[in-house]
């Protein structure tokens, strides 16, 4: 009697332990893959650029219509979020900014971030975000691109704009990202984003189905 008892013991004492080592409550023996494990970890990231301030069509603003539309997609589909954010700030003025983003464009700069992604590798999809400047990425996009390694890498393009739509953007970060994926990206008009959230949540969501979420 003693003896079973101490084994009953012994085999409660031992249970917990060998759970969090092999998983000894699977029923095939089979220890569980780390995959299972880290399931509810987040494998895709929204990065986006967006500015507040006056802007095209729309006044002054103080949420980005490209923001906008990335915490709408954030609300769809389980991911994490990053802001693209420049070291120094675009200003404020809509005429001041176009004129310094032309000359960025012009010298193709690269404006330094204000924060490094430090993560990236944890992600196999990223939904990136920006406004289209002068018919292109605006240059702090392509630091960011450039930043990391984005080979293997799916990324869905998503951009808001005056009336240019998606320009040649899709092209610029294929040849910042020769080795990542680069698929179907969505544009959305800057005054649908942030006057017309019924329309964009429209736009966003059959561009999301089309895309496989
Ligand atoms: C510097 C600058 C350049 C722009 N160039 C274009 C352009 O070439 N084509 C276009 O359709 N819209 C252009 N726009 C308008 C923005 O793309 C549009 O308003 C966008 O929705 C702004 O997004 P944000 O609020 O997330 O920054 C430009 C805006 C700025 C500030």
């Amino acid at each position: 009697m003693k003896k079973i008892f101490l084994a009953i013991l012994l085999s409660l004492v031992l249970c917990p332990l060998s759970l969090a080592i092999t998983g000894c409550g699977n029923s095939q023996g089979t220890p569980p893959v780390a995959s299972e494990k880290i399931s509810s970890d987040k494998k895709i990231l929204i990065a986006y650029f967006s500015r507040t301030g006056e802007e095209y069509n729309v006044g002054y603003i103080t949420k980005g219509n490209t923001a906008i539309i990335a915490e709408m997609i954030a609300r769809k589909v389980d991911a994490d979020i990053f802001e693209i954010k420049p070291a120094q700030a675009y200003p404020d003025d809509y005429h001041a900014c176009t004129e310094l983003a032309k000359t960025e464009l012009e010298s193709n700069a690269r404006p330094a971030l204000a924060v490094n992604i430090s993560n990236l590798a944890q992600y196999d999809t990223i939904f990136l975000g920006y406004p289209i400047w002068w018919g292109a990425l605006p240059r702090v996009v392509l630091t960011f691109l450039e930043s990391d390694d984005f080979s293997g890498k799916k990324i869905l393009p998503f951009c808001t704009h005056g009336s240019s739509g998606l320009a040649g953007t899709q092209r610029e970060i294929s040849a910042a990202c020769p080795h990542a994926e680069v698929l179907k990206g969505l544009a959305i008009v800057g005054t649908t984003a942030q006057n017309d959230s019924a329309d964009a949540e429209n736009d966003v969501d059959v561009w999301l189905k089309a895309s496989g979420y």
